[in-house]
């Protein structure tokens, strides 16, 4: 079940990523791990490929809609076998200064959308944990030289480890 992404305790094997299609293959790949009620949290710099790793999974779940950044809304709905609930976090910060309240996922009905389907949340670290008890931590790394790496990290019992 592991597809070899982590060790037996949990610890992330690096995955590397010369080009864009292997970050949307490793979203891929990660589509066919996943059931209803599951959770990515993806992290890492602008530009480190996270939604291109949410478009991956998208087309690996066969969702319907083009995934691309929620740049005008927090998250977008892609319908599906296993619906999509994609969420781009950083925005919350903006949403939050404008509407002078702060704005929480609770908002994005995350919990609704876990119900009977999947969630992927770039730059969610630190904000969804206290909602879900599991989840995969994707961390995308950019080097010096352009290199990209990933590495998954599963939290909580529903991963075995
Ligand atoms: N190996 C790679 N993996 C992912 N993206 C790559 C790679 N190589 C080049 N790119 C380019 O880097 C950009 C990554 O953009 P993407 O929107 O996926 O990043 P992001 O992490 O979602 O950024 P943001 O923090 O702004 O949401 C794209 O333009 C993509 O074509
Ligand atoms: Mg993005």
């Amino acid at each position: 079940m592991t597809a070899d992404l982590w060790d037996r305790t949990g610890v992330p094997v690096p995955v590397e990523l010369p080009t864009v299609e292997d970050t949307e293959a490793l979203g891929r790949r990660l589509a066919g791990m996943l059931q209803a009620g599951d959770l990515l949290v993806l992290t890492g710099p602008l530009g480190a490929g996270k939604t291109a790793l949410v478009r991956g999974l998208g087309a690996g779940l066969g969702v319907s809609g083009r995934v691309t950044s929620p740049t005008f809304v927090l998250a977008r709905q892609h319908r599906g076998p296993l619906p999509l609930l994609h969420v781009d976090a950083y925005r919350l910060r903006d949403a939050a200064a404008t509407s002078g309240r702060p704005v929480t996922l609770d908002d994005l009905d995350l919990e609704e959308a876990l119900t009977d389907g999947v969630a992927a949340v770039e730059w969610g670290e630190g904000l969804v944990e206290g909602l879900v008890d599991a989840w995969l931590e994707v961390r995308l790394e950019r080097a010096d030289d352009d290199l990209r790496t990933a590495r998954v990290r599963p939290v909580g019992a529903r991963w075995g480890v």
